[in-house]
């Protein structure tokens, strides 16, 4: 019997263990981010005409960005984390403000919790295209015309 308990026991255990790995802070951060600011900040390098549709920055230039400024974890998870809630124009990292506008508020979307964890993910995550060198050409830049303008 107390054989079958710890067999019992051993198989939940082992259950949750698998279901908190799932759940991942890094993936929880990502499914946040798919649901609440993937619409505005795409994950994958864009074309020009593209560009034009866009809603906001690709979000490898955004943590191109606030990772030149904070390249503590901690840091950058403050700022963006502040910077979701209360964006405004002192704080603004991106010259791309001028191409989209100011980022509305994510105050009512998403619990500061959530907003960590989104920070954290992006931070660990993006940007995955690193700065090209050497390839002035290249119109699929992560550096994109925004940020070239400014130089
Ligand atoms: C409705 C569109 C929209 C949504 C949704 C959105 N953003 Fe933004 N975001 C923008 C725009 C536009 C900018 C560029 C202008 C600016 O910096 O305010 C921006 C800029 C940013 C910046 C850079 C700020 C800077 O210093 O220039 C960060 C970081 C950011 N967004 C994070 C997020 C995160 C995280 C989410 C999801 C919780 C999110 N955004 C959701 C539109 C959006």
């Amino acid at each position: 019997m107390s054989k079958r308990v710890l067999y019992v026991l051993s198989v939940l255990i082992l259950v949750t263990g698998i279901a908190q790995a799932k759940k991942s802070p890094q993936k929880q951060g990502m499914e946040i981010f798919q649901s609440k600011c993937q619409l505005c900040h795409v994950t994958h390098p864009v074309t020009p005409a593209e560009r034009a549709k866009l809603l906001g920055p690709p979000i490898d230039e955004v943590m191109l960005r606030v990772k030149e400024k904070y390249p503590i974890s901690e840091n950058a998870v403050a700022f963006i984390v502040d910077y979701i809630f209360h964006p405004s124009i002192d704080k603004v990292l991106c010259p791309s403000i001028d191409t989209y506008g100011l980022m509305p508020s994510m105050a009512k979307k998403l619990s500061k919790k959530e907003a960590e964890a989104v920070a954290q993910m992006l931070f660990e995550t993006f940007p995955v295209q690193k700065k090209r060198k050497n390839r002035k050409d290249d119109n699929v830049s992560v550096r994109g015309k925004s940020r070239d303008s400014s130089h």
